[in-house]
């Protein structure tokens, strides 16, 4: 047997991935030592971004992994050292790519990210759970995926997923994302307090600035979509994010009665006032299939036609179709997903909650934009 050539072993490092970068860990300058002897006994330090990187497990993993599968490797001596500050702040320069700090990059002119605002014009009626499962059916297709947890009164969605306690990894003033193990990367407003118990009131600049720094501080990468979960309502976020991200498009979620759709009809409304297109309603506990007779039988617990109502009052009122894009019925599997931290998309994707919420991810992907499929013509280091 041969002895391998640092070639061989740079490109088997090549497949090594940064967990919450999401790109080589050979690109990143994350490789700092790298020797092999006449034996095959590999010698190699790699560099995270910062000590104690809750990623730390995942890159030791693959990276020996990546190492053992060549040819004439007969061991691999893993040294995890931490980049230094200047080493951080190249790395910050290089995935900013020389623009400016603060910038939006979803919100310039040759952005090919979809991005879709979930909204309800009260809390409680599933928006949290709509979020998850639409990310999840959208990873699952093969899409990149970003997650905006922006509900400042409940921030769920770590817990839905299932990362409750993760605290993104802050690389100089860039920020990471959280990666779930479904490969949607997680930013909630709850990350940016010092401590989760601790009670902040969110309002005005204070918020506006949460938001900026969600979209802007955060290192996001080439992202197909966009999820952003809204507080209920149409406060403070609403308008900053109108004026942040105009070009998010919004799906309405309500319950199906009267109450529920009048808040929900205002709440899209605004969006509308605020130069964001509203793609579709959501109606979201529709009935609950009785437990006696099947699926022929629906019981409407929570009244009914509400989503109906509000896609036809947004329509008269825009002069363009805002269609209702599912009814999702009430099912204790959908709850315990949530609760578990394994959407219903996964943890039971025959249930008619997950097919519903599938077939509406799949409706809001074909409309158009994002990465996906297209040849963009860059070079790997373009993308920077
Ligand atoms: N279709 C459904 N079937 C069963 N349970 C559901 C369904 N939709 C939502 N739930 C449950 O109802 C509760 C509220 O849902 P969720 O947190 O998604 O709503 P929300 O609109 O985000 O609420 P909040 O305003 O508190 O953030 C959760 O426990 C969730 O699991
Ligand atoms: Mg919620
Ligand atoms: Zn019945």
């Amino acid at each position: 047997m041969s002895t391998p050539t640092a070639e061989q072993l740079t490109a088997a490092l090549a497949t090594v991935q940064d967990p919450e970068i999401k790109r080589p860990i050979t690109e990143l300058g994350m490789v700092e030592h790298l020797e092999v002897d006449d034996a095959g006994l590999v010698r190699v330090t790699v560099l995270l971004t910062v000590s104690g990187c809750p990623m730390k497990d995942t890159i030791d993993r693959d990276v020996r992994r990546a190492l053992a599968g060549v040819d004439g490797v007969t061991g691999v001596e893993l040294t995890l050292g931490a980049m230094t500050s200047e080493q951080r702040a190249e790395l910050q320069t290089n995935l900013r790519g020389g623009k400016p700090a603060k910038e939006i990059s979803f919100a310039q002119p040759g952005s090919l990210t979809k991005i879709f605002a979930i909204a309800s014009g009260k809390g409680g009626v599933g928006k949290s759970s709509v979020t998850v499962n639409l990310a999840l059916s959208l990873a699952k297709a093969g899409r990149t995926v970003g997650l905006v947890d922006a509900d400042i009164y409940g921030h769920s969605i770590p817990a839905m997923l299932g990362i409750a306690d993760s605290k993104p990894t802050q690389v100089e003033d860039m920020i990471m994302p959280v990666p779930t193990p479904s490969g949607v990367s997680v930013i909630s407003i709850g990350m940016l307090k010092p401590r989760r118990d601790q009670v902040v009131a969110w309002r005005g600049p204070m918020l506006d600035r949460a938001l900026v720094q969600m979209l802007a501080d955060v290192y996001w990468g080439d992202l197909d979509v966009l999820l952003l979960d809204l507080p209920p309502g149409t406060g403070d976020m609403a308008i900053s994010l109108g004026q942040h991200l105009p070009n998010a498009e919004v799906v309405v979620v309500t319950t199906p009665q009267e109450a529920a759709a009048e808040v929900a009809e205002r709440a899209g409304t605004m969006a509308s006032m605020l130069h964001q297109r509203v793609v579709g309603v959501i109606e979201n506990m529709s009935f609950l299939v009785c437990p006696h007779c099947g699926p022929s039988h629906q019981l409407e617990l929570f009244g009914s036609g509400g989503g109906e109502r509000v896609a036809a009052t947004l329509s008269g009122r825009f002069g363009y179709d805002v269609p209702l894009l599912g009814r999702v019925p009430i099912e204790e599997t959908l709850r315990e997903g949530g609760d578990t931290g394994k959407p219903v998309v996964d943890s039971d994707p025959t249930a008619e909650s997950a097919r519903v919420l599938a077939g509406i991810a799949e409706h809001l992907d074909g409309r158009g934009r994002g990465l996906a499929g297209r040849q963009l013509g860059l070079t790997p280091s373009d993308r920077f």
